[in-house]
């Protein structure tokens, strides 16, 4: 037993196949004197199957304890047919809501080895390295009213945007601590030429960088030119903070800047718990991916690099979350590929177990 607890939750669809690759690093650094107290249990449509809900109220109290969840991904087709309160997702979204994880940090780091792999030319993604701070408690996500109600002979789909000064003020200084530690740079993205939820957010944010942390460069951007700019000219970026679903599609974006959505990890944090670390939640950025699981084509990486993110945010092993991005990169240089990392030359694709063996391979040479 360890003081290092971790709940694994792999998932649905090629969250287990990318989980099992994660597994071999915690074993490996287990092998060297860092070991976590893994459990396992079920999120998503595997728990559904299980136990008639996405997430039971045993799970959730889990992870309310444990210093990090570690989860894989969730949902696929074959629960598209489940009533909304039970579908995989839901799952997901009540971890995120009731751990109160309100800032989704998105990293996307072009990796050496895959700067021409981009569907951008290489110069505009070379030596990328932004992060995405995604508002991931509220939102249109979260916001009431919502559902679909008659009106007269039609239905009409009602969501609705909401955010309170707190919710964004909270998010806005995760933003601009993290970019203290970088290029002390954040650029705010909301729609405020439409939207009074946009025009909420530009001012909290402006506030709260004049009262706190003026030292810090920050721009406003209308999302939509943010979508343009992140595509044009990406490096122009340091911290982008965003509201949940401007975060959602503006995240995925940035994924292909990096190569593949199967790059792109993530670290969902609240606030800190009585060790001072914070309640943590870490996932790729990718889902399910049904059209490939089950063939040993998925890429591990977003979901190994997730764990990196979990040794530096909420384990306090920055050395050895850089070692496991080190052997990431090494593996890649040497030309490994999954088949989602293969240009239009083609090329032999390795099996997601290649590939987490590579890289375990490699950890093991760097000591
Ligand atoms: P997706 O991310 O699952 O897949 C999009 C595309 O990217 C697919 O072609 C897929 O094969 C590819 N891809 C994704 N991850 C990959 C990886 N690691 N390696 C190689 N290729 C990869 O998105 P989708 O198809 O829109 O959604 C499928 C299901 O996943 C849906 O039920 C959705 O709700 C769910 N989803 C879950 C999460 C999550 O659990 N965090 C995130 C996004 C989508
Ligand atoms: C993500 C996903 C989720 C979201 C879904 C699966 C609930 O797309 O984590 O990016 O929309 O937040
Ligand atoms: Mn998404």
């Amino acid at each position: 037993m360890t003081n290092r607890s971790l709940l694994i939750l792999p998932g649905d669809g090629i969250g287990p196949e990318v989980m099992a690759e994660v597994r071999k690093v915690i074993d490996w650094f287990g092998t060297r004197g860092i070991a976590f107290d893994v459990s396992e249990d079920l999120v998503g449509g595997c728990a559904y199957d299980a136990h008639g809900t996405p997430l039971t109220d045993a799970t959730m109290a889990r992870a309310q304890e444990v210093d990090a969840v570690l989860l894989g991904a969730v949902g696929g087709p074959k629960y598209d047919v489940l009533d909304f309160s039970v579908k995989p997702e839901r799952g997901l979204l009540r971890l995120r809501k009731e751990m109160d994880l309100y800032a989704n940090l998105r990293p996307a780091q072009c990796f050496d080895a895959l700067a021409d792999f981009s569907s951008l030319k290489k110069d505009v993604v070379a030596g990328l390295d932004i992060m995405i701070i995604r508002e991931l408690t509220s939102g249109v996500y979260f916001g009431e009213p919502r559902g679909i109600i008659k009106e007269g002979n039609e239905r009409v789909g009602i969501n609705t945007q909401r955010y309170t000064e707190s919710e964004i003020a909270r998010v806005a200084r995760s933003a601009f601590e993290l970019a203290r530690k970088r290029g002390n740079k954040v650029c705010s993205m909301e729609k405020a030429n439409v939207m009074e939820s946009g025009v909420l957010w530009r001012d909290v944010v402006q506030e709260i960088h004049d009262a706190e942390y003026p030292d810090v460069e920050l721009s406003h951007m209308y999302a939509d030119a943010g979508a343009m700019q992140l595509t044009r000219w990406p490096k122009q970026f340091d911290v982008i903070v965003t509201d949940n679903l401007f975060g959602d599609l503006l995240s995925d974006l940035a994924a292909m800047l990096t190569g593949s959505l199967g790059m792109l990890p993530s670290a969902s944090l609240g606030a800190p718990m009585a060790n001072g670390r914070p309640k943590a939640l870490y996932e790729p950025v990718h889902g399910s991916a049904p059209d490939i699981a089950g063939k040993s084509l998925a890429n591990p990486i977003a979901c190994i690099l997730s764990f990196a993110m979990a040794l530096r945010y909420s384990f306090d092993l920055g050395a050895e979350a850089e070692r496991v991005e080190t052997a990431v990169n090494a593996v890649l240089a040497d030309g490994l590929r999954t088949a989602d990392l293969m240009g239009p030359e083609g090329g032999t694709p390795v099996s997601t177990s290649a590939m987490g063996d590579a890289i375990v391979a490699k950890l093991a040479a760097s000591v």
